[in-house]
């Protein structure tokens, strides 16, 4: 792994916003970028990080993995779903969701579709349970998710359009918006 040399003049410059001695703050940020360049943070990729902020290894790994936003294998080349499966999820119908994935994905988490264009995992609250079940997709939230809706977001994704986010009634309860459910 290499930082392309737009990503690595971006990553020197993220470091010096802090004082010497502590470009370990610069961490995430740097694992943002690497992940965004190669869709996931392979070893290399960490190690490239933990050179560049002169920290050991295993700190950058520790960092990594605790957080659900970096992706430690390689992720579907269009969308990593996430499906939220904490509790106002799963009371809501997170299940149905998770079953769209096990049945369009792949019956287990972190694999890829047999085209290899998704994967799908569940993950703990992302903070939108007013709008339960939801779905995380990149760095948009598809909320009062459905099974039908969710499928359809899918099949939308895999021919190539940008499904429209989810009309997040909670968020917005006396302006109903109309999106996919
Ligand atoms: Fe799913 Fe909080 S419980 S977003």
């Amino acid at each position: 792994f290499a930082f392309t040399p737009a990503n690595e003049a971006w990553a020197a410059a993220q470091i010096t916003k802090y004082p010497e001695g502590r470009q370990a703050s610069a961490v995430i940020p740097l694992l943002w970028r690497a992940q965004e360049q190669e869709g996931w943070l392979s070893k290399p990729a960490l190690e490239a990080v933990a050179d560049m902020l002169d920290m050991a290894y295993i700190r950058v790994l520790e960092v990594a993995s605790f957080y659900f936003m970096f992706q430690m294998q390689p992720v579907g080349s269009v969308a990593h779903i996430q499906i939220c499966g904490t509790l106002s999820c799963m009371i809501c119908g997170a299940e149905d969701l998770i079953a769209v994935c096990k049945e369009k994905i792949a019956d287990k988490p972190h694999a890829l579709s047999a085209d290899g264009k998704f994967s799908w995992e569940e993950v703990e609250c992302l903070g939108a349970c007013t709008n339960a079940p939801m779905a995380q997709i990149g760095k948009d939230y598809y909320e009062d998710m459905t099974a039908e809706g969710l499928s359809r977001l899918l099949d939308d994704l895999a021919a190539g359009t940008v499904p429209a986010p989810g009309p997040m009634n909670g968020r917005f309860a006396s302006e109903p918006k109309s999106g996919l459910t």
